[in-house]
């Protein structure tokens, strides 16, 4: 499925609607991110490329072609599975940095590690803390969508470099609003979901529900539907923000059937889709699983892309009037 509005890019749609705008970068993107980079890079900014591979024992190989000589650099990377994708994210920023480059920005639609916010257990490692300090420490800028936010209150909490967050809210209830005709009531499978699933419904003058979960493993968790939404007669639609296993999703759904609720569709912000996930959530009775671009794949129904573009270009523009500086 193709996002509408992939064709121009978003980037440059939204530079030049802001008055003045002289931006001029360099876009690089790594592997899995190039379509991205593509749609994110304007007509004033040039194209760079990196070129990276795996040696057989796993080990990275990457060299930066172009010369980034007092340049500010924008890379975008696809940062699912994260501990093969970040190693050539900082042996990138390095390499950048060596060669000359004045700014790096870095431009991560899906922001990895935020679900260990916190130390569960005794000894556990708070790896989302350790993941923000570790991109701090390579890059001057971080730009994102809809991360994962739940104990902690800001990016700022763990980030020690400036950050702006997209929302995929918008074009979520555009694309809910486009394919629906009856009654809906959008539903939120767990307490996360609130801050996506009610500004979304209060969008749309919908009624929402969030259901209550208790995790108890990687693939099982519990769920509960609280009373508000029983016997609800029209479409149920899931509204998450990360579908990893799809565990949360198929328990939600089967918890909604059993007080007579029928969801078969389901919008998931971050596709990161686990091994054998997709399939899972068909067999499972899912007709429509929908994500959003932030990770490309073949679910990807709806474009945050205009919304990256503009906290990109916003940031570029107060950069350069020295607003927030
Ligand atoms: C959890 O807090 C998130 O919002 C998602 O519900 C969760 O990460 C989904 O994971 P899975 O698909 O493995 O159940």
């Amino acid at each position: 499925m193709v996002p509408a509005g992939t064709e121009t890019s978003a980037y440059e749609r939204i530079s030049n609607c802001i008055e003045g705008a002289t931006l001029n970068r360099v876009f690089f993107a790594l592997k899995g991110a190039e379509a991205q980079a593509e749609r994110l890079c304007g007509s004033r900014d040039r194209v760079g490329v990196i070129t990276s591979r795996w040696f057989p024992d796993g080990e990275t190989w990457l060299r930066v072609e172009d010369d980034v000589r007092d340049c500010e650099v924008v890379v975008v990377a696809r940062l699912d599975r994260p501990d093969r994708n970040t190693l050539p994210l900082l042996y990138a920023a390095r390499t950048l940095r060596e060669l000359g480059a004045r700014k790096l920005t870095l431009v991560a639609p899906y922001l990895p590690y935020l679900r260990q916010d916190s130390a569960f257990h005794p000894g556990e490692s708070r790896s989302a803390r350790w993941y923000a300090e570790l991109l701090s420490a390579y890059w001057d800028e971080l730009h994102t969508v809809d991360p994962h936010l739940h104990r902690l209150g800001t990016l700022d909490d763990i980030f020690a470099i400036p950050t702006t967050i997209a929302s995929s809210a918008r074009p979520i209830a555009r694309w809910l609003q486009q394919n629906t005709h009856d009654e809906v009531l959008l539903v939120g499978p767990d307490d996360e979901s609130r801050q996506w699933v009610e500004p979304i419904a209060e969008r749309l003058g919908w009624r929402a529900t969030i259901l209550q979960k208790i995790r108890h493993g990687d693939h099982e968790v519990s769920i509960e539907v609280p009373a508000e939404a029983h016997g609800f007669g029209g479409e149920a639609i899931l509204v998450d923000d990360i579908i990893s296993t799809g565990g949360t999703l198929l328990a939600a759904r089967a918890a909604l059937a059993a007080h007579g609720l029928q969801a078969s569709r389901v919008i998931g912000v971050h596709g990161v889709f686990a091994a054998g996930a997709l399939q899972r959530l068909r067999e499972g009775g899912f007709v429509e699983v929908i994500t959003t671009n932030s990770l490309p794949h073949e679910t990807n129904g709806i474009d945050v892309l205009n919304e990256l573009a503009r906290g990109l270009a916003q940031k570029s523009e107060d950069d350069e009037s020295g607003v927030g500086a």
